[in-house]
């Protein structure tokens, strides 16, 4: 790489890299936040400031930073060979051990992955794979996809069409034709009114509403995230995904479950359906799934789905889909998640973060914490008795933010009025301890500017 000053850098940044979800003016005019370090759950920035990783950077970095051994394999890797792709009948050794390999650790018979290079990629597969299958069964008419209101599914198009927030889809629209959206299970703001148990699961009640009001030949898949993040870390009653199985198999409508930002142990699971005891028909996955080594993704799908396809070709092909040092960076990643019980970690040290988290709850503006594994999120509101939402021009999330980077804590704000708490998995109880120290301190500092 070519060697420029600390200088040069910031000014390459703020001058020639366009920023994803953020603003341009603000980075030109306070500097950018240039991380250049990261061990165990500690990194440094460009300046040498030490930070805590509160967010495995983005839900990415579970195993934590500086594993030697994922670096050393994709060493090894690449000196074998630059790159070979999976298309045309082509194929490398890693990706075909990797597809194994997720067949063992994936539930049921999730049998055969399609690999790609991030979330939405793999998103974007599974809804191809939902209607081509439906097509090669004899429902070319089956198309449409249901999804929930706050969700989040990806930035391509196919993908953003699946996702719930407004806020994602707004300068894009009109997306796609056929994607529905019903109410989530986000019992903190239920659209119904309704308490959980007596609710009798009325947010599941309206998936099935929504495939007979559009008509059941007409539905292709549910997709659903098992614990909804960018909604902020929300946990369903235990019945919801059983019950939503089996109103899917009820109606021939295939079931795809989300595990980009959930899976490879963050909600303290390997993958978060587990909890529920359910199979999906196609699950994807990314993020956390090489651990940040490679970028790498996954659509893998039942046996039953692949065999539909034996003598159809699937109409898609990434070229870099199933990089071979990627599927290396994959499997060692994999490998240390097992040794080191990393996503039995994360159940407990989450149980460790729920407690510490609690005393949160004294701040006016903190409505809601929630969360499970290392999977955890804080609500702010205006008024905790009505639930009232923080006017968004307060930029309430990202002013906590800011301040919990100036003391020394990274935390990766995706939304106007939620912090995300997602630790790598190996983190300390004293590091834990710490993250919720200038947590709280943030939240106060920025409560009192907004309630003065
Ligand atoms: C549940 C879920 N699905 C899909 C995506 C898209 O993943 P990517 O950003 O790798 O494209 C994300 C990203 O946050 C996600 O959280």
């Amino acid at each position: 790489m070519q060697k420029l000053s600390r200088d040069e850098v910031v000014e390459a940044i703020k001058e020639n890299l366009w920023p994803h979800y953020a603003f341009q003016k603000e980075i030109r005019e306070k500097g950018p936040k240039v991380l250049v370090k990261g061990e165990g759950a500690l990194l440094w920035d460009i300046e040498g400031k030490e930070y805590i990783d509160g967010h495995s950077i983005l839900w990415v970095v579970n195993v934590g930073h500086g594993r030697k051994e994922i670096v050393d394999a994709m060493a090894e890797q690449a000196n074998k060979i630059a790159y070979a792709s999976l298309f045309g009948g082509y194929s490398n050794e890693p990706a075909g051990i990797l597809a194994q390999k997720l067949a063992k650790i994936t539930p049921g018979d999730l049998w055969v992955s399609f690999l790609v290079s991030g979330g939405s990629e793999a998103v974007e597969v599974a809804i191809k794979i939902a209607r081509q299958y439906q097509t090669l069964k004899g429902f070319p008419q089956r198309f449409k996809v249901i999804a929930r209101k706050e969700s989040y599914h990806g930035a391509t198009l196919g993908a953003l069409s699946c996702t719930g927030l407004r806020v994602y889809r707004t300068s894009f629209e009109p997306l796609l034709p056929g994607f529905v959206h019903v109410p989530p299970p986000y019992c903190y703001r239920c659209e119904y009114n309704l308490e959980y148990p007596s609710c009798n699961l009325q947010c599941v009640k309206a998936i099935e509403e929504a495939i007979l009001w559009e008509g059941p030949k007409t539905v292709a898949a549910v997709i659903a995230e098992p614990i909804m993040s960018a909604a902020g870390a929300l946990v369903p009653p235990p019945e919801y995904f059983p019950r939503l199985r089996q109103i899917c198999d009820q109606y021939g409508v295939l079931l795809i479950i989300d595990e980009v930002l959930n899976g490879f142990g963050r909600t303290g699971k390997f993958f978060a359906i587990e909890r529920y005891g359910v199979i999906p028909d196609i699950m994807t996955m990314a993020k956390a799934m090489s651990g940040g080594y490679a970028p790498i993704g996954a659509a893998i799908s039942r046996k039953e789905i692949s065999d539909a396809f034996q003598d159809y070709m699937m109409m898609h092909g990434i070229t870099f889909g199933g990089h071979p040092v990627a599927c290396v960076a994959a499997l060692k990643n994999i490998e240390i998640l097992e040794r080191e019980n990393l996503p039995e970690r994360a159940e407990k040290m989450g149980e460790e973060l729920k407690k510490l988290l609690e005393p949160l709850k004294k701040h006016r503006m903190v409505g809601d914490i929630r969360g499970i594994g290392l999977h955890f999120a804080i609500e702010y509101v205006m008024d905790k008795g009505t639930k009232a939402r923080i006017p968004s021009d307060q930029r309430v999330a990202a002013r906590v933010e800011e301040l919990c980077w100036s003391k020394g804590l990274y935390l990766c704000r995706a939304s106007v009025d939620k912090t995300y708490i997602a630790p790598p998995l190996i983190v300390t109880y004293e590091q834990l301890q710490r993250i919720v120290e200038i947590l709280d301190q943030s939240i106060a500092e920025v409560e009192r500017e907004i309630f003065a």
